[in-house]
């Protein structure tokens, strides 16, 4: 199959890889020629583990090519993937969907021949029908189909969520779109398929609705996680305990301090507003929203606490920036409210983080960065280990110590059993485990 992506970001460029290992003909195209042509090098725009070696892998076996043009790349092609941006629009939460708009503009005076035009970006329903009016306005003769195949994959395991999906969903019921969508699709559905074919309208409710279903359940072990705190209990004996009931699942059951990243925050805001717009109200998720919200500063205030109350003129070691591990991406991290709060109140902040320095350094003024750890611990009154990096799993504690100021270790990831750290001679605080 000849596929184009049409957005070589996350999305785009790890689908496309994923679409040319599996045997396909891919271009990804994008209006950003300084990205293209830094793939054009061999340079990666992001970290990903494994994207670089996979990426390497298919521009020398043939099958994967970069480029900016896109008339030239959709031009025969047999599907064209929109995987642009669908950011939140400024002032009312709504997902913009000029990208998405302005690229099935673009693809309509291009395709020539039968073509399959797939929305992967996370649209809100109903975006499938507007893609089409505006493909068959723009070019009345296009013989195109639109279906939507919203993206499961996470930052960070990006290649296998792709490559071992639990589902795909496939929003079409244009016989010859599902053709081609389950030949794209073949290299999975060798033992049982995980293709999924509904309504197109279905398909993408169903992104909003897992990436919403995912951000409450998050929140509601973030809550019981505080009422472990008063109540004198175990938030990850809990999360065990329900987890292993397998009607509500061991996943995603980590208390923290609340989801950030380019997703859960915007997909479920465009939820409640796409639920409001039609009367309709997901309570549920405005909820989740709301608590959400306010999560990210009391966790500035717990350190403040465990630094016993006032931390003006004093120095805090944050460790980790990005929303998650394995990633650079500093979207939405719950880091940046953190920081900017613990500033408020009056302290410094030196930092480190293994790959999102780079990212974070024009979003945080005044911050400090430090080249590892125990940089940032240096002179430092407390260590708060933010973003749960398999390196920071490992810290030694005693080296740690010797660099601070005083001994305060406040673990929003719950990484350490709270023991080990205390007997190293640290204070130690963490989320929902009396410790
Ligand atoms: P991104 O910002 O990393 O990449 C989008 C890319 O599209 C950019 O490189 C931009 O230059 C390019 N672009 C914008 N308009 C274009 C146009 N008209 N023609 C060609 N290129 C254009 O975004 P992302 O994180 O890959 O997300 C893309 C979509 O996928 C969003 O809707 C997002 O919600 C969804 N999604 C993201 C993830 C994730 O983990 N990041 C997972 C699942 C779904
Ligand atoms: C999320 C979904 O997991 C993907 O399925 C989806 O495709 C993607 O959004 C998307 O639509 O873009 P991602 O944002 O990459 O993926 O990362 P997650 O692993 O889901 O983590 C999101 C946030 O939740 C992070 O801040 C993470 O620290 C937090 N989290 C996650 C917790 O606090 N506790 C958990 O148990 C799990």
């Amino acid at each position: 199959m000849r596929i184009v992506m049409i957005g070589a970001g996350y999305v785009g460029l790890v689908s496309g890889v994923c679409f040319a290992d599996f045997g396909h003909d891919v271009t990804c195209v994008d209006t950003d020629a300084g990205k293209i042509a830094a793939l054009e090098a061999g340079g990666i725009p992001i970290y990903e583990p494994g994207l670089e070696d996979l990426v390497a892998s298919n521009v020398r076996g043939g099958r994967l090519t970069f480029s900016t043009d896109v008339a030239a790349a959709v031009a025969g092609a047999d599907a064209v993937f929109i995987a642009v941006g669908t950011p939140s629009r400024r002032g009312d939460g709504h997902a913009d969907l000029s990208y998405v708009h302005a690229a099935a503009r673009d693809i309509a005076k291009a395709v020539s021949g039968f073509t399959v035009v797939v929305t992967k970006s996370t649209v809100p329903v109903g975006t499938g029908d507007e893609v089409e009016r505006i493909i068959r306005e723009t070019n009345p003769d296009a013989d195109v189909a639109v279906a939507s195949n919203p993206e499961f994959l996470r930052e960070g395991a990006a290649i296998s969520d792709f490559k071992r999906p639990d589902r795909v969903v496939i929003g079409t019921v244009d016989e010859r779109a599902r053709a081609v969508m389950s030949e794209i699709y073949r290299p999975l559905s060798l033992n049982a398929s995980p293709l999924m074919f509904t309504e197109r309208r279905t398909a993408e409710l169903i992104k909003y609705a897992a990436n919403a279903f995912l951000a409450m359940k998050i929140t509601f072990i973030n809550e019981i996680a505080d009422l472990c705190e008063k109540v004198g209990a175990n938030v990850q004996e809990v999360a065990r305990g329900i987890g292993s009931d397998n009607r509500i699942g061991s996943k995603f059951l980590n208390a923290g301090p609340g989801y950030g990243g380019s997703c859960f925050p915007k997909d479920t805001v465009a939820l409640v507003k796409t639920a409001q717009d039609h009367d309709s109200p997901v309570r549920l998720i405005e909820t989740t929203v709301a608590v959400n919200d306010t999560r990210k500063r009391a966790m500035a205030r717990k350190i403040v606490a465990a630094m016993g109350g006032d931390v003006r003129g004093k120095t805090i070691a944050v460790l980790g920036l990005t929303f998650k591990p394995n990633t650079d991406d500093m979207r939405e991290a719950p880091s940046l409210s953190i920081i900017t709060a613990l500033q408020d109140a009056g302290a410094t902040v030196r930092a480190y983080d293994p790959e999102g320095m780079e990212q974070a350094k024009p979003l945080l003024e005044g911050v400090v960065f430090c080249a590892d750890a125990y940089a940032a611990a240096e002179g430092a009154s407390a260590v708060a280990l933010v973003t749960e990096w398999d390196q920071f799993r490992a810290l030694d504690l005693p080296r740690l110590k010797a660099a601070m100021r005083d001994a305060v270790m406040v673990d929003l990831r719950n990484v350490y059993p709270p023991a080990e750290v205390v007997r190293h001679g640290f204070a130690y605080a963490s989320v929902g485990r009396n410790a």
